[in-house]
Formats: C-alpha cells, sequence, structure tokens
C-alpha cells in the first residue's frame, strides 16, 4: 500500500466570509472587519485546529463598482483592515499557524515588502507568507497617481525582477552573521553580509537588507495567478499557489502545467503546493446542508446579485428578477456571456437562480454536502494530482470555518488525511518544505540551493 498523502490546509479569512449574502447571517459579526477581536477568534479557531495557514487576500482600493447603482451600499466588500499589520498582532497572539498576508508587486517597491516580511517572520518566529499579487484593477492604479493599471506584461514583467529582488534581499545576511560578542566588541561578521548591487529595468536597489536572515531563511511565498506569466512566477519563486478550479479536470491540467515547469529551475515537485480554494458547505445530512446553502443564497440582496453578473450581462435590475434571463444585446459582453446564458436556458434559471448560481462559490469549486461528501472530493484530488492541499474558502465567518472543523476534519483524520498536531514550529516545517539555502552560502561551500 502506498503511504496515505495528508492534505495541506488553510483557511482563506477575509473580512466576514466569501459568499454575498454571508454577512447578513445571524451568526456573523457584521462590524467584524474592523473588529481585530473578530479576527483573533478566527485565527484561534484555525489553529486549535491545526490548520497550516491563515490566508488574507486583499485589493487596494474598492474594485468593485457601483453596477447597478445602490450595490456596493449592499456589499461587504469595501472597509478592510491592512493584512500585514493585521497579521502582525495575530503573531503576537498565535504560536504555530502560517500568516500569509497578499501584497502588490505593482504598487510596493521589493525594499519595503522584504523588510516588511522579514519582519513578520521574525516577529513570529518563522511563520510569515507573502501571496504575491500584480493587482488588476484601474480602481487600485487611481490610488497611486496613475489614470489606468499599469499593461498586463508590464506588470508581470516588473513582478518577476521584484521577486528577484525581494528573494536576493532576503540573503543579505548569513544565518550565523550576527556575533553579539561583547567581549570583543564585535556585532556582525562582515564577511557574512551582502550587498545585493541590483540594477535592473524596474529596480535599482544596492540593499543590503536591514533584516537579519529570517527563522525560515525566508518567508514563505505564495502565488496566485494562472496565466503563463503567473505559472512562470510560481515555478521559479513560489512555495505555495492558491488557484481557483472548478472541476477535476481543468485542476489536473493546472497541476501538472505548474509542477510540470519546476525541473527548469532546478526544482522538484515536492517543493512547491497547489492549494485550489475550496468552498464546503456542511451539514450532518445532505438535507441539512443544502438548507444551509438556501438559507444563505436568500439572503444576497438581489442588486449585490446582480452585480455579479453585471459583467456578462450589463444592469439587468430593470427586469423581473423571476423571470426568464434576456440574451445578452452588448456585443462586447456577448461572447463572455455566452456560456452564461447556454447555462441559464439549459437549466431553464430565472435572473434570480442566475446569480444565486454565480454568487455561490466566487470562481472556487463549492461543495454541499456531509463531512464524507467533502471529504471524498478532497482525497479524489489529492490522489488525482490535482492538489496538494486546499485553501479553505468560508461562506460566512467565523460559522463556516466551525462547521469545516466540526464536521469535516474529524473525517479526515479518520481517513488518515490529515494531521493530529503540528509537526514543526515553522510554516515552512509545516507545510514539509525545504528550507532555502542562502545563495552567497551556497555559493562557497557548493551543493544545492536548498537544504531539507
Ligand atoms: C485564487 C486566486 C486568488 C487571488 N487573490 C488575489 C488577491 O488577494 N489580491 C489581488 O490583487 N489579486 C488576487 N488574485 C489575482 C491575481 O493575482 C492576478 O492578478 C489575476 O489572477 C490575473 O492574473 P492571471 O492572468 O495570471 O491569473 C487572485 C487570483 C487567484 C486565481
Amino acid at each position: 500500500m502506498t503511504e496515505q498523502r495528508q492534505l495541506k490546509l488553510g483557511v482563506s479569512i477575509r473580512a466576514l466570509g466569501y459568499h454575498a449574502g454571508g454577512w447578513r447571517h445571524p451568526g456573523v459579526p457584521a462590524d467584524g472587519a474592523m473588529d481585530f477581536a473578530h479576527f483573533l477568534n478566527v485565527a484561534r479557531i484555525a489553529e486549535a485546529a491545526k490548520l497550516d495557514m491563515l490566508f488574507l487576500a486583499d485589493g487596494l482600493g474598492i474594485r468593485q463598482k457601483d453596477q447597478p447603482a445602490g450595490s456596493l451600499c449592499r456589499s461587504n466588500q469595501n472597509a478592510e483592515l491592512e493584512p500585514i499589520t493585521l497579521l502582525s498582532a495575530l503573531a503576537a497572539l498565535t504560536s504555530r499557524i502560517g500568516l500569509v498576508a497578499t501584497a502588490s508587486t505593482t504598487y510596493n517597491e521589493p525594499y519595503h515588502l522584504a523588510r516588511k516580511f522579514g519582519s513578520l517572520d521574525h516577529i513570529s518566529k518563522g511563520r510569515a507568507g507573502w501571496n504575491l499579487v500584480t493587482s488588476w484593477s484601474d480602481a487600485e492604479a487611481f490610488n497611486f497617481g496613475r489614470d489606468h493599471q499599469m499593461a498586463y506584461d508590464d506588470r508581470y514583467e516588473r513582478a518577476m525582477e521584484f521577486a528577484e529582488v525581494a528573494t536576493g534581499l532576503w540573503d543579505s545576511w548569513e544565518a550565523d552573521a550576527f556575533r553579539h560578542d561583547k567581549a570583543s566588541g564585535v556585532f556582525y561578521d562582515p564577511d557574512k553580509l551582502h550587498t545585493l548591487d541590483h540594477r535592473g529595468k524596474h529596480f535599482a536597489v544596492r540593499g543590503p537588507l536591514s533584516v537579519a536572515r529570517t527563522p525560515q531563511g525566508r518567508p514563505v511565498i505564495v502565488q496566485a495567478g494562472a496565466s503563463e506569466q503567473g505559472r512562470d512566477i510560481a515555478a521559479r519563486f513560489a512555495d505555495v499557489v492558491f488557484s481557483a478550479e472548478q472541476n477535476l479536470a481543468s485542476a489536473r491540467d493546472y497541476y501538472a502545467s505548474v509542477k510540470g515547469r519546476l525541473p527548469a529551475h532546478g526544482r522538484r515537485a515536492g517543493e512547491l503546493l497547489i492549494l485550489p480554494g475550496l468552498v464546503p458547505i456542511v451539514g450532518a445530512t445532505r438535507a441539512e446542508a443544502q438548507a444551509k446553502h438556501d438559507e444563505l443564497q436568500e439572503l444576497i440582496d438581489p442588486l449585490v446579485g446582480l452585480a455579479g453578473i453585471y459583467g456578462n450581462f450589463g444592469d439587468l435590475s430593470g427586469y423581473p428578477l423571476d423571470g426568464p434571463v434576456p440574451e445578452p444585446q452588448d456585443p462586447k459582453l456577448r461572447s463572455r456571456a455566452a456560456v452564461m446564458f447556454r447555462l441559464a436556458q439549459e437549466k431553464g434559471y430565472s435572473i434570480r437562480q442566475l446569480y444565486q448560481a454565480v454568487a455561490s462559490g466566487r470562481g472556487h469549486r463549492t461543495v454541499i454536502g456531509t463531512p464524507a461528501d467533502i471529504a471524498d472530493t478532497m482525497a479524489d484530488w489529492v490522489e488525482q494530482k490535482a492538489a496538494d492541499g486546499f485553501n479553505i474558502i468560508p461562506t460566512h465567518l467565523p460559522v463556516g470555518l466551525e462547521d469545516f472543523v466540526r464536521l469535516v476534519l474529524p473525517e479526515l483524520r479518520r481517513r488518515g488525511l490529515f494531521r493530529d498536531d503540528y509537526e514543526a514550529t515553522t510554516f515552512r516545517g509545516n507545510l514539509g518544505l525545504p528550507e532555502p539555502r542562502n545563495r552567497h552560502v551556497a555559493a562557497r561551500e557548493g551543493g544545492v540551493p536548498l537544504s531539507a
């Protein structure tokens, strides 16, 4: 028998959860997005359950548009705490769980992020992670002195160089550079400090970084982005990929595509973990799970629901919600909307049913069912090389996470698919990933760039 592979599990804890109606659920603190106590409660639930990571998605502005008019003020995606600040506070009150913050390569300088994530890694004693994103909206550009966002290829070119510089800065100090020798008066060994001297197209950074080598060697790098450029960045730099995959076949393709790029960078398949998002809606019976889902669906304000399909269908607020879905008239929308329109026709969806179907998973795989149903999907995806684990996307917080922990984790543990306790003290250690070697040490001593 082959050894059972254990799942790696994160939880995405943005705001009040991901379901468009979730914030209106009676179990959700509607004012929680600015309340540290809400996040601490969620973090403690996740850590008591021995999850690998708390993951904070982020945007640098309010990206959602008020389309149709009146929808934005009914959505909860607006005021959010800055992720590195929030995770720094959580670092002091947790001890084992990984702490991943999203940060943009388009609106930061590499020195900023190398220093902040390096500091978070020290503060948390080796639990920091950076979700590297390039930012995709004009709304963010408007907050940084631009009229529109940087062109796609330029954003990714900058991101690649950004990651080169950040990882270079994290190698500034060798691990044993600091002697702190009061007797001799020597604070650090000058031979173990390295200046980067980077001059590239987007950045000129002399270095060295004013943060010592971090407990994990360097913070864990997470990447989320599915394009060719996104996959290349992942293959070269990422330790973890967070993906959005709806079905097994496409998840397998994506998994093979990203892992297949690793050898070109001298990396093995086990050095990068792929964690698709998964929205679990779990009940003791299928009927109970379905009832939980229905309850959430009823909480979607119609304008918020219509906002979710505005990009594909335009403004449908003038149409009866329980009437048929009209064919998109705008030719710009038509091709992208065709798939959804066909789906609506095949299933006989009303406008309300269509927006409910779209709102449910926000692009991620949703499983509504018993603990066994959800565990089956998870086990199947891992077995079929579509995932190394999952980033759990709770519909509403803390309730969606509590349900997952109370109902699904015991089932995964019964099957030997998830740990009973943390194996290591660092995030990287719990993920089972090797610690990167300092490039200067590797150059001097030879050998492979990673130490197991
Ligand atoms: C699962 C997933 C999560 C993402 N999370 C964020 C995020 O928190 N903030 C952000 O600005 N972009 C986020 N993105 C967007 C990507 O970073 C990227 O801008 C977008 O996917 C377009 O790039 P691509 O064509 O490489 O996918 C996410 C993308 C995916 C697939």
